[in-house]
């Protein structure tokens, strides 16, 4: 089961970065648990803060890995590109959110990308990365 996790723009900043909504821990101590709770799974991370990055990676991974999480951070609600890439590969996405977007500012209540994933998490801390590889299993 080859599954990856793809983060988008500023979160990066994980640990850093507004505690109070996106907690205290770095990704990359978080990632290592990940890999360590889940041996059997082939599990890759990749961040950028570009959204062109960001579509290419979805089009190197989207025909020959097992699923895609993804979030896509900022770019969830204002990316065409991000959301029309999403639609045009194979590998099936979920789409994930740290925080409850649904209760914060309501730009964030819009998604390009939850009309072409196979499903969305959303509210349920960094714990929203592990109950998005086990929808893989
Ligand atoms: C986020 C929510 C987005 O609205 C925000 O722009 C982010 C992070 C989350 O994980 O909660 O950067 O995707």
């Amino acid at each position: 089961m080859k599954l990856i996790i793809i983060n988008g723009p500023n979160l990066n900043l994980l640990g850093k970065r507004e505690p109070e909504i996106y907690g205290s821990k770095t990704f990359e101590d978080y990632f290592k648990k990940l890999q360590e709770k889940f041996k059997n799974v082939e599990l890759s991370y990749f961040q950028s803060n570009i959204e062109g990055e960001i579509i290419d990676k979805l089009h190197e991974v989207g025909f020959n890995f097992d699923g895609i999480i993804l979030n896509a951070a900022a770019y969830t609600h204002t990316s065409v590109g991000i959301g029309d890439a999403v639609k045009g590969i194979e590998t099936p996405v979920v789409e994930l959110h740290i925080s409850n977007v649904h209760a914060r500012e309501e730009f964030r209540h819009h998604s390009y990308i939850a009309s072409a994933a196979k499903g969305v998490i959303f509210g349920f801390g960094l714990k929203g990365y592990e109950l998005a590889i086990q929808s893989f299993l």
